[in-house]
């Protein structure tokens, strides 16, 4: 009886069989599924592979040749199929994640906040003064007489207290009266008291007067600059502040003018001023013939570094003191100091800055 004459038309049947299966399978599981019944280890072709070795050489041949026809027809069907699964799932895909992409974009809490622009200079000092080699030292709001007037060289009963008006609690058991600090110079103190020199600080936070009116708000900010070092002198100062200013103002050139003045804890003092246009609507910074005072400042006075433990023969140092509304105001020309306090969100929204825009040397101040 001859062999391959015997199987052919089982051969012909599973094919046809197994192609329509194929054909039929429904999804990509199905059809992996079909692979290994027909085509897997112990699948139907393979096992008809298997009878091979029962057979005479010369059936072998032309049935192993039949199988191997059936087994790649088989293959390529399987082939055929899984792409078109493949495609039709994509398809599928494709629609169901379909974006549209004409709907406006939900509003996201990083958008629609604002940076308050105190918050926004004080950034903008931090970053142009750590470039100078400055650190940032604080101090607390409500403050000792000692540290906010004796130590800075005001005597008891000197006139120039009364000058700040300044808001006291009520005094302590021991005589002793707190106040609201009316200045950032008491970070002075602290900073000499605590560290040794050389010395290199700024010093940003609130203080407090007696004051209200376009230009005045009973609280406010200040930036106190302390440097202490072996052979400090007014031309340090001089230079330091000019390229603050030019840095702040984002100008190339700012002409200073400092005038002589007087302070308490600095010998000689001087008030800066800047000059500035103010014919236009717009106040420009670095031109014109108006003058607008924005800071006072001086050799520190030996009274103080002993005040505060430090040796005046050794070492002598600058300090200043500049008004951060005040520079917010004319930097991004805000025309109302109460404002900035008023908590008004339209106010906010048109003066206030991106959170995610951080203010850098490289990147541009005001981006
Ligand atoms: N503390 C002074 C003020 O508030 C400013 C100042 C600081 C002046 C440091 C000189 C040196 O007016």
């Amino acid at each position: 009886m001859d062999a391959v004459a015997d199987k052919s038309p089982d051969l012909n049947a599973l094919a046809k069989r197994l192609l329509a299966s194929v054909e039929a399978a429904a999804d990509l599981g199905a059809l992996e599924a079909l692979r290994v019944s027909a085509l897997g280890k112990k699948g139907e072709v393979s096992e008809l592979m298997k009878q091979l070795g029962t057979m005479p050489p010369e059936a072998r041949k032309s049935f192993g040749a039949a199988v191997n026809a059936v087994k790649d027809q088989v293959a390529a069907a399987l082939e055929t199929r899984k792409a078109g699964l493949e495609a039709a799932a994509l398809a599928e895909k494709l629609v169901a994640d379909r974006a549209d992409i004409t709907l406006p974009v939900r509003p996201n809490p990083a958008a629609e906040g604002r940076i308050h622009p105190i918050s926004r200079v004080l950034e903008e000092l931090m970053v142009i003064f750590a470039d100078m080699g400055f650190s940032v030292a604080e101090g607390p709001d409500i403050e000792t007489d000692d540290y906010n007037f004796t130590r800075l060289n005001f005597p008891p009963g000197h006139p120039a207290r009364e000058a700040h008006d300044t808001f006291f609690f009520a005094p302590k058991e021991n005589g002793e009266r707190p106040l609201l600090r009316t200045h950032t110079s008491p970070v002075q103190v602290r900073t000499m008291l605590e560290h040794k020199p050389p010395l290199r600080i700024i010093a940003p936070g609130r203080v407090y007067r007696m004051d209200s009116d376009q230009t005045h708000t009973p609280m406010f900010h200040q930036v106190e600059g302390l440097v202490i070092d072996r052979d400090t002198h007014m031309g340090h100062l001089k230079w330091v502040l000019e390229e603050f200013c030019k840095a702040f103002f984002e100008v190339d050139n700012v002409k200073m003018r400092f005038r002589m003045s007087h302070f308490p804890f600095t010998e000689p003092s001087a008030e800066v001023d800047i000059q500035c246009d103010r014919s236009g609507p717009e106040l420009k910074i670095g031109e014109g013939s108006d003058w607008l005072e924005i800071l006072g400042c001086g050799m520190v006075h030996p009274n103080v570094l002993k005040a505060c433990g430090i040796d005046p023969e050794e070492w002598q140092g600058f300090a200043f003191g500049m008004g951060i509304d005040r520079i917010a105001m004319l930097k991004y020309g805000m025309p109302d100091l109460r404002a900035f306090f008023s908590g008004d969100l339209r106010w906010l929204k048109h003066y206030g800055f991106s959170p995610l825009a951080i203010p850098s040397l490289a990147g541009g101040l005001s981006g």
